[in-house]
């Protein structure tokens, strides 16, 4: 026990004893370190001046140029929805921005959700292959695939597209009775499929790492009603097919 502390100490004594020039490395190495420093110094300044004006050119949602994504809560678009309560637009706002003021976000709206899909600008913004979704709800457009022509959020009649097409001569298999009944049935599939198809779209976006929740539509009462009733476009109309009689 006394022997051991009598080492440590010793251990401890050595460098004062045995190194007579310590003022000299001292001061040598008090020069490289304050060298290091200056570099680190600079470094982290370089580091920290590049996430700000990445933060402030990716219009905060990214530190780091869109390299790494930030978790949502990072972003102050996240925290702005959070303490201010959701952003709500009409149709008429949303369509200012659709990408043609580049000094403003651009958004796109999916069943009444606002999108900032600003990082796409080349796809959603004038002439880009999605331009038709820019600025507005196309609800429509995301299912039928007649994105200029059905670049509405009017749902109603989509799920005709997954409806079979009547043939007098391939129903006649079937009785009337019957008929009525399928009939039931195919509506009710087709509109489970209208559903899931724009669903996919919704959840899309919902999960996207990419794009964030900006706010929802504000819509007058009963808009919908006074959107006049539209046909199924014509590649949708072609998509469908006659109804198969099963083989026995
Ligand atoms: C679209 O919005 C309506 C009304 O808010 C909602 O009832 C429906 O479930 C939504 N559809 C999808 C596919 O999310």
């Amino acid at each position: 026990m006394a022997d051991s502390e009598l080492r440590q100490r010793k251990a401890k004594a050595e460098p004062e004893t045995t190194k007579p020039s310590s003022k000299h490395d001292d001061a040598q190495d008090d020069d490289k370190a304050s060298f290091y420093l200056d570099i680190l110094r600079v470094l982290s300044f370089i580091v920290v001046a590049s996430c700000g004006l990445s933060y402030v050119v990716t219009g905060g949602s990214s530190w780091t140029w869109g390299g790494v994504r930030l978790p949502e809560y990072a972003r102050t678009v996240y925290w702005k929805e959070r303490l201010s309560g959701p952003m709500y637009m009409t149709p008429e706002e949303l369509a200012q921005h659709n990408g043609a003021d580049t000094e403003k976000p651009l958004y796109l709206a999916i069943n009444g959700t606002i999108y900032d899909v600003s990082v796409s600008r080349h796809i959603y913004g004038p002439g880009g292959s999605y331009q038709y979704f820019g600025g507005r709800d196309a609800a429509r457009a995301y299912v039928t695939g007649c994105f200029a022509e059905d670049a509405v959020p009017d749902m109603r009649g989509v799920e005709e597209m997954y409806l079979p097409i009547d043939d007098p001569e391939v129903d006649a298999y079937w009785t009337t009775a019957q008929m009525e009944e399928m009939k039931k049935q195919e509506r009710a599939a087709a509109e489970e499929k209208a559903f899931n198809a724009l669903k996919h779209w919704v959840d899309f976006f919902a999960k996207s790492k990419k794009y964030h929740r900006v706010g929802y539509l504000k819509r007058e009462e009963g808009w919908l009603d006074k959107m006049p009733r539209r046909q199924l476009c014509a590649p949708a109309q072609k998509g469908r097919s006659k109804r198969k009689i099963p083989k026995v």
